[in-house]
């Protein structure tokens, strides 16, 4: 037998994936399903932004384009950064456009990790931070973010992993799963303890828009953090555009010219057509309107889970409102059953498609995460169903 790389043996199969599998099963068999698992915005991209794209195309922009992003793309997205996150970078020399949020936190990992580095990730977080720190032969320690203090490491947990081999802290607020997000002053700390043992710190922040009460701060957003800061981001959750895979690394120089190798030699270049549409999208003003308007959508699907949850008074289904992002993290653990046991006989008894937590994490077991990029009537029916069938255990 000839040899794989032995790497992917230490990655479990996704098991967002599975479910999404299981549930496309069902649905072609004919059930109806209350799908309440997608990490994709039920909103359609605003067709002015296909408009531009379209016209783009027409104008002959189906070639090679330049594999750093376009100026223009990369001016919007330091325009970007400078309007919502107040951070400032040069779009000369600190921007890479990339083939969506995955493909930058590809990019940066490639550029600043060697073999048995390690990599500090919180649990719960989404899988594939864990995983490609994996691929890419770094050694992952996961620190735990309790549901009991907000879904935030403790901050000693943080000091308690570090050893020798500690090169790079991955972040990710709003986060996937859990909506939360930590304050102002634990961020600073975090970028001291950064500073003071010399490490990375990527920050995941395709969230970053969709916030509720109040707003993120951006890892970038302090005193000299960002020649240790490289920032993660996207259009694709905050303009509902998933499917036109188009992202950005920010980040020192010298990451850059690592990340456009590793661009160069994996995707060429992101569409020029996409990209033109990208730059519209991120600095038209009528389509940030349209992004706010998003938000207050999700807004209100939130405030009506919070609702029902007061109203259905269940012991069973606990919630912790999200800060941002589009999903609610439950907590089933008085059920003291498997998350994917959970998930797989509340599709199959109720029709209601989740993701098991312990897709996230160790600690996300016992937990289900419900995303609220659905419609209103699919946001209540499906909690109603999880909430009467956690009654019945
Ligand atoms: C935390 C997080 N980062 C990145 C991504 C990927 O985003 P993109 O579509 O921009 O690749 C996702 C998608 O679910 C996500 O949840």
């Amino acid at each position: 037998m000839l040899n794989l790389n032995t790497q992917f043996e230490l990655i479990r199969q996704s098991a967002t994936v599975a479910m999404a599998d299981r549930i496309l099963a069902l649905k072609a068999s004919g059930k109806s399903i209350v799908g309440l698992q997608v990490g994709d915005p039920d909103f359609g991209t605003h067709p002015a932004i296909a408009e531009s794209a379209f016209q783009a195309m027409q104008a002959g922009q189906t070639h090679y384009g330049p594999s750093t992003g376009t100026l223009e793309l990369r001016k919007a997205i330091a325009a970007k950064l400078q309007r919502d996150e107040g951070v400032d970078y040069d779009p000369a020399s600190e921007i890479l456009v990339t083939h969506g949020g995955i493909h930058a936190y590809y990019t940066a990992m490639q550029s600043i990790l060697n073999p048995g580095d390690e990599v500090l990730i919180p649990d719960p977080s989404w899988a594939t931070h864990s995983n490609m720190a994996i691929m890419l032969r770094g050694n992952v320690i996961r620190i735990p973010a309790p549901a009991e203090n907000g879904f935030i490491p403790h901050f000693d947990s943080w000091l308690k992993a570090l050893t020798p081999k500690t090169r790079v802290i991955v972040l990710n607020y709003p986060s996937n799963p859990t909506g939360a997000f930590p304050s102002r002053d634990y961020l600073q700390k975090l970028q001291d303890f950064a500073k003071e043992h010399n490490l990375w710190i990527v920050s995941d922040e395709v969230y970053g828009s969709l916030y509720y009460e109040g707003k993120p701060t951006s890892a970038a957003d302090f005193e000299g953090a960002k020649e240790r800061t490289i920032l993660v981001n996207s259009l694709s959750k905050s303009y509902a555009m998933t499917g036109w895979r188009v992202g950005f690394l920010a980040a020192p120089a010298r990451v850059i010219q690592n990340a456009l190798k590793a661009g160069q030699n994996s995707i060429t270049c992101v569409a020029p057509f996409i990209q033109k549409a990208a730059a519209f999208a991120l600095t038209d003003p009528k389509i940030q309107d349209v992004t706010a308007e998003m938000r207050a959508a999700y807004g209100r699907r939130r405030e009506l889970v919070i609702r029902l949850s007061h109203e259905l008074e269940s012991d069973r289904v606990k919630i912790i409102p999200p800060q941002g992002a589009f999903y609610f993290f439950l907590d089933l653990r008085e059920l003291k059953m498997s998350s994917v046991e959970m998930c797989e006989k509340i599709l199959d008894e109720e029709g209601v498609g989740l993701v098991p937590g312990s897709a996230f994490g160790e600690q996300g077991e016992g937990f289900i995460r419900m995303t609220i990029a659905a419609s209103e009537e699919d946001v209540e029916a499906g909690f109603r169903k999880i909430v009467k069938w956690a009654e019945r255990q």
